[in-house]
């Protein structure tokens, strides 16, 4: 592809590339007989939800907005959880849910016949202590997570709960469902015989290329066979958008001080690539690699004030100049969703390369999006 013909900056999602990962996604839901969902919160990006539909119709929703957007643009009712409900929401959250799962018991004791009465099948989050995520930031399972019910309190289940839901992973692959499943049948085993559905949350990134299939319904389908009364619901939110596009960007200066030289984009990572500074993690580049000893190496710089908004170091495979596009890897999933208009920095559009090669451009920003948000 010719990067250069891209407008920019400009985030690409490729089409191809998401109708692998659906198929994939698809194929795993059919070989195993769980149900796998969408998860909005990885991708809200509602101008790929047909192409979505046609392999997944179902969505999991963590906010009336998120629900919403499911509803209008997917077509069905989703499955919500969010860590907490408040009375102004919650008639909104049951207009467009089948399903919602409560953070605490609390919440369903607030919240719960309401949802019940209104045909609605009520859930727990439970926490079953077990997570191979090793940044904390992104480990909702310690023993003191705000997130889930942990098994002290839960001897046993309140009157009306159809299902449990929990959700310790993060990019991970089959031995860490595994590990969470042997902890979740040791604290919470006595109460899977009297549910209907168990939501083995996200987490699951069965589209990375090194990601064991095979094993994993090998573990669904085993676990299946010992709960055959179970509904099981996965409900991935990378694995559907992992690897499936770009972030277009343009350098547009270059600048030397104290050594370093850094090539000053249209793009900031604060604002339109969060996870690269929360995570943190150094995002691939097209065209550049990890610096060898003693090779020339630049930092890429953000465009908004704040001082940490940059990464490096890189070199390239051809010196880089001012007015060559620079073009990020795998910033679909998570980045998107997650973006700001601090600074009133120019949000980069939003395009599809459909699977004939044409760009689609869906969406560009200006100047009324920024104040629109600021009063
Ligand atoms: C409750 C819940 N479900 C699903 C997901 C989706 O996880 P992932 O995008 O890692 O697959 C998340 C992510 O934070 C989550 O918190």
């Amino acid at each position: 592809m010719d990067y250069q013909k891209i407008p920019s900056p400009c985030y690409v999602v490729d089409e191809r590339a998401l109708r692998r990962n659906l198929e994939l996604i698809r194929g795993v839901s059919e070989r195993s007989g769980a149900q796998i969902i969408l998860a909005l919160k990885a991708n809200a990006t509602w101008a790929i939800f047909p192409i979505i539909r046609e392999y997944v119709p179902c969505t999991t929703a963590s906010s009336v907005c998120e629900a919403r957007l499911a509803f209008e643009q997917m077509g069905t009712l989703t499955h919500t959880y969010a860590p907490v409900y408040t009375e102004r929401e919650f008639a909104g959250l049951m207009e467009y849910s089948s399903h919602i799962t409560f953070n605490s018991l609390t919440q369903f004791e607030r919240f719960g016949a309401r949802a019940i009465a209104g045909g609605i099948s009520c859930g727990l989050r439970v926490n079953p202590e077990f997570s191979t995520v090793e940044t904390e930031l992104y480990n909702p399972a310690s023993p003191t997570s705000r997130l889930g019910i942990t098994a002290d309190r839960l001897p046993k289940l309140p009157v009306g709960v159809e299902g449990l839901h929990f959700h310790t992973l993060c990019e991970s692959r089959p031995e860490a469902l595994r590990g969470t499943l042997a902890a979740l049948e040791q604290r919470f085993g006595h109460l899977l015989p009297s549910v209907k559905w168990l939501n083995m949350g996200g987490g699951h990134l069965m589209t990375a290329e090194d990601y064991d299939v095979d094993e994993l319904i090998a573990i669904l389908t085993a676990f299946m066979a010992k709960y055959p009364h179970l509904r099981i619901i996965l409900e991935p939110g990378s694995a559907f958008t992992w690897r499936t596009g770009w972030l277009v960007s343009t350098i547009e200066d270059i600048v030397h001080n104290g050594g370093v030289g850094t090539l000053m984009l249209d793009v900031s990572f604060a604002c339109h690539m969060p996870d690269t500074l929360e995570m943190p993690y150094k995002p691939a580049v097209i065209g550049a690699h990890e610096p060898a000893e003693g090779e020339k190496s630049w930092r890429l710089g953000g465009n908004c004030c704040l001082a940490g908004d940059f990464k490096g170091d890189y070199a390239f495979d051809r010196e880089p100049a001012v007015g060559d596009r620079l073009v990020f890897e795998d910033m679909i999933h998570y980045t998107m969703v997650k973006t700001t208009m601090f600074n009133g920095v120019a949000h980069p559009a939003i395009a599809i390369l459909t699977s004939g090669g044409a760009l689609r451009m869906v969406r560009e920003f200006g100047y009324e999006d920024f104040k629109n948000r600021m009063s």
